[in-house]
């Protein structure tokens, strides 16, 4: 017994030490479409940079490359500086042993009108903001569109939608009158928050506690090392606690009826 519950703790420590170490990828400006020629920026924010991530793209031309073919490389980040409608494409952060981060779709558009909207999945319950605009104005009367329907037209080209469920994912159009349509965007509701942390956790992590806030600020990369553990152990062992307190209070369970 003692010792499948060592196994059990083992394995459990090893599945959450690789999916805590996860990339989170930025998009600056946060939009899902751009005009051609307007310059964005992506990075590949990382908790173990030891992990190797690389920022990589499919486009209806090519697949899984990396910045230095598209881009420029500055730091963690990676800049285009002249976007062409040829850039549109799904963008992620993949490790060395190939865990990836969440991917965003990015268009960039040849045309006269873009739809900005969440470039990430929206919690539901959120509020969003969507805005249609032209290279030179983001208040002209637009009608906004969900799955080719009219939905709203709006005098100043904005429409917020409040507490999001998931009934308003879809795939959003708008246009200005005399000026174009844009694109087409996805918006996805996701109904669990996008953190780092795993997705199956069973308990809520604990407040943040003064262990955290008492290691001193430092540049050096072994004591962020050691705080990332610490922090991990902090969050994660109530978890782990949790879970080998209920596997051992299941096999402890009475069998039979009546037992
Ligand atoms: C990128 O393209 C490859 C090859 O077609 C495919 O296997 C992969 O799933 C694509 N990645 C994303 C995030 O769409
Ligand atoms: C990349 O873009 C960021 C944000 O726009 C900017 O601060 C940085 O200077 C750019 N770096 C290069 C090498 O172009
Ligand atoms: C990207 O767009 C495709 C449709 O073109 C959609 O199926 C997919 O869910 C989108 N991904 C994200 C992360 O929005």
């Amino acid at each position: 017994m003692k010792e499948t519950s060592l196994h059990f703790l083992l394995s459990v420590l090893s599945v959450l030490s690789c999916t805590t170490d996860q990339a989170r990828l930025t998009l600056s400006p946060s939009s899902s479409q751009f005009f051609e020629g307007d310059s964005l920026s992506l990075s590949c924010e990382e908790d173990d940079s030891s992990a190797g991530w690389t920022l990589r793209r499919n486009t209806t031309r090519e697949t899984r490359t990396q910045c230095d073919d598209w881009g420029t490389s500055a730091g963690s980040s990676c800049n285009i500086s002249l976007s062409f409608p040829s850039d549109s494409g799904v963008y992620w952060c993949e490790s060395r042993e190939g865990a990836t981060s969440q991917s965003i779709n990015i268009t960039v558009s040849g045309g006269a009108v873009i739809l900005q909207s969440p470039v990430l999945p929206v919690m539901e319950g959120e509020n969003i903001t969507l805005i249609c605009r032209t290279q030179t104005s983001s208040d002209l009367p637009a009608d906004f569109y969900k799955h080719g329907s009219l939905i709203i037209d709006r005098p100043t080209g904005h429409v917020t939608i409040l507490h999001v469920s998931k009934a308003d994912e879809g795939v959003y159009r708008c246009n200005i009158r005399g000026h174009g349509e844009s694109p087409p965007g996805w918006i996805s509701v996701t109904g669990t928050p996008t953190t780092t942390a795993p997705p199956t956790i069973a308990v809520p992590p604990p407040e943040p506690t003064t262990a955290s806030s008492a290691v001193p600020p430092s540049d050096s990369a072994p004591l962020q090392q050691v705080f990332t553990v610490v922090r991990y152990l902090v969050v994660f062992c109530p978890y782990v606690i949790s879970t080998v307190l209920l596997v051992s209070l299941y096999r402890h369970r009475p069998t039979g009826i009546g037992g």
